[in-house]
């Protein structure tokens, strides 16, 4: 499938995911060497993946440790979500994702 990140400058990065290995949002934009720290390695706990989705192609259903995490994070919007508990499904086929700001 193929997922657009749009990064901090604005610049979008079309990236073909792979939706047989469980990996999330997170990892994907770490393979393509994005500026996601994933400091937590997707354990809900540290909100460096947080996204903001911008399609409807993925749910802005948060489950529990992520609303958790989201509730204690800065910059978090509407459409916010944490990139590593989005695992990567046929579903998710042109999802257009933007980078939350980063204090790093
Ligand atoms: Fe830490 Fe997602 S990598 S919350």
């Amino acid at each position: 499938i193929q997922v657009t990140v749009i990064d901090r400058e604005g610049v979008e990065h079309v990236l073909e995911a792979p939706t047989d290995m469980n990996m999330n949002i997170m990892e994907l934009c770490k393979s393509y060497e994005l500026p996601v720290l994933g400091t937590c390695g997707g354990m809900a706990m540290c909100a460096s993946c947080q996204i903001y989705v911008e399609n409807d192609k993925v749910s802005l259903e948060r489950n529990d440790d992520e609303q958790a995490m989201l509730d204690e994070a800065w910059y978090v919007e509407d459409n916010s979500r944490l990139g590593c508990q989005i695992h990567l499904a046929p579903e998710h086929d042109g999802l257009v994702v933007r980078l939350a700001p980063s204090d790093d």
